[in-house]
């Protein structure tokens, strides 16, 4: 394709050269001079009806907005001039005449866009005496979202969401003049597997999530960059977590994660997720194993890291000095990090382990547009590591007593009883880890650095939200300790040294490095 024409202008006094076809909004970003904006949305065609992101124009007789107009060679945009600025506080007292004064109560606020460019552009004197409309308020329109329709103000970003992404179209705008509405269609809910998108475009409080509303204020919110493990897409995320846990415990019952957002990645899922992964981080925060179990008699009752490791480190010591390593067999997970599952293969192969397989979770749905059938974040992550997929095989031997003990790390197989002895390890509580002689609670992504593969092979990096919970740890302070205590020479100090290894070992990781990975990614070597 031949390269597009470059078009030069000026924006505040400040020449910027810009490809042809670019908008006026998207000049003055580039020229460090952003304007307001309600209706554009980078991801969804161009509305041009909220007016607020107005621009004068040398020549031009009235104000334009800028995300509709085109860049022109010489054009002489203004942003900040008289006129500009009382175009744009005009617009804003005229979005907000029917808005109600519902800020104190509303879950938007300290993430609303009125309030930020009221605060920025408006500061108006209001002139407006009369009684406001009243519209339908906290209406449920779908599972996962509540309608306010009076803090509406029209920008028709979630109609063309479901119009144009999800093709879904379930949101329309009924009425005219001032008692324009927004609404589903009658007889329609809104239940796609993206409706918690229309939360995060919407500019004010008119969609909120109804998994979130009122659970924690915005502004006691940390985040931290991510990716789901929703499935082997990875979109990029960000968890929000209550920072405020310590000093405000009764916020949302003590949990942590608060809710999941999108974070934009233009080759993974530019600015959406779905709702697969969005609603599935309860695993987080609910039905975690707590603390090191050992079987006594029968029974599995709680421990301490210390007993725990040390009947691992007694059944190893006792089959390697036997010359019966052959008859252990362990079960990986494709939930587990590049970093984890490395680890993993090192310590067991250093030791004379040789059985080593890895387990993803049973396939789900997938569509067109990110859901992957592959309901867990490193598959492809494993297979570039060598690892062979399915526990199938193993399990059989178990059944012909050529296996005698099993370590076990993926949730999704089932045990068989007639085991000598199995090491569960595991962030959540499943019948595997009940039938465990020793059961070691291991830490979640979300409380883990490290990276995932996704299915199109992109090493993508996870940060730490959240510190473990209550005495898990990682797989690679556990594969660190074991490797100490059994005199191996192997160590895991952290996830970057560990990855840093990994890249110089493993052929399909090399060349890559926590830098060159970076916010967006980067593939395996083909
Ligand atoms: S509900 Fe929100 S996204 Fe939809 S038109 Fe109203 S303001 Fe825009
Ligand atoms: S498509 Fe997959 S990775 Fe993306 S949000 Fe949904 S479950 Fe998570
Ligand atoms: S952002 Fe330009 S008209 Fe709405």
């Amino acid at each position: 394709m031949p390269e597009p024409k470059q078009i030069t202008l000026t924006i505040d006094g400040k020449s910027v050269t810009v490809a042809e076809g670019t908008t006026v909004l998207q000049a003055c970003e580039k020229a460090g001079s952003p304007i307001p904006f309600y209706c554009y949305h980078p991801g969804l065609s161009i509305a041009g009806n909220c007016r607020i992101c107005l621009v004068e124009i040398a020549g031009a007789p009235k104000l334009q907005i800028g995300c509709h107009t085109r860049v022109a060679e010489g054009m002489a945009v203004n942003t900040t001039s008289d006129k500009t600025l009382a175009g744009r506080r005009d617009v804003l007292e005229f979005l907000l005449i029917n808005h109600p004064l519902d800020c104190p109560v509303c879950d938007q606020a300290g993430e609303c866009w009125l309030q930020d460019y009221y605060m920025q552009h408006g500061l108006y004197d209001p002139k407006f005496n009369e009684t406001k409309h009243k519209k339908p308020k906290a209406v449920p329109i779908g599972p996962t979202v509540m309608l306010d329709a009076e803090r509406c103000i029209l920008c028709s970003r979630c109609v063309r969401f479901t119009d144009e992404v999800t093709k879904t179209g379930e949101f329309g705008i009924f009425n005219r003049g001032d008692h324009s509405e927004i609404g589903v269609h009658p007889g329609k809910t809104l239940d796609n597997n993206y409706s918690g998108n229309v939360v995060d475009i919407c500019p004010v409080g008119a969609l909120t999530d109804r998994d979130f509303r009122f659970k924690c204020r915005v502004w006691y919110l940390g985040s931290a960059k991510s990716v789901c493990t929703g499935c082997s897409r990875g979109c990029n995320i960000e968890i929000h977590y209550n920072r405020e846990r310590e000093w405000r415990p009764h916020i949302a019952n003590g949990e942590r994660v608060m809710r999941l957002k999108p974070r934009y990645n233009a080759d993974v899922n530019k600015w959406w997720m779905c709702d697969v992964g969005r609603y599935g981080y309860n695993y987080i925060d609910e039905n975690r194993l707590t603390h090191v179990g050992v079987k006594d008699h029968g029974h599995v009752r709680q421990a301490t890291w210390e007993e725990g490791v040390a009947r691992i480190v007694e059944r190893l010591t006792q089959l390697r000095g036997a010359k019966q390593l052959d008859r252990v067999g362990v079960v990986l997970s494709s939930h587990m990090t590049n970093e984890d599952l490395f680890a993993a293969k090192r310590f067991f192969t250093e030791l004379g382990i040789a059985q080593i397989v890895f387990q993803r979770p049973k396939s789900g749905s997938s569509d067109d547009l990110l859901l992957q059938a592959d309901r867990s974040p490193n598959t492809k992550g494993a297979q570039a590591l060598g690892i062979p997929e399915g526990a199938g095989g193993l399990l059989e031997k178990v059944t012909k007593k050529q296996i005698t003990a099993l370590f076990v790390f993926s949730p999704d197989v089932t045990v068989p009883a007639n085991l000598e002895f199995v090491v569960f390890v595991g962030a959540n509580a499943t019948p595997a880890a009940d039938h465990a002689d020793v059961v070691l609670p291991s830490a979640v992504c979300a409380e883990k650095e490290g990276t995932l593969t996704n299915f199109e092979g992109r090493v993508q990096r996870i940060h730490a939200a959240l510190l473990p919970w209550a005495e898990a740890r990682s797989e690679l302070e556990i594969f660190n300790e074991l490797a100490q205590r059994l005199g191996l020479k192997t160590r895991f100090v952290d996830a970057k040294t560990t990855f840093d290894e990994l890249a110089k070992i493993e052929q399909s990781f090399q060349g890559l490095s926590y830098q060159a990975i970076g916010d967006q990614g980067a593939f395996l070597e083909q």
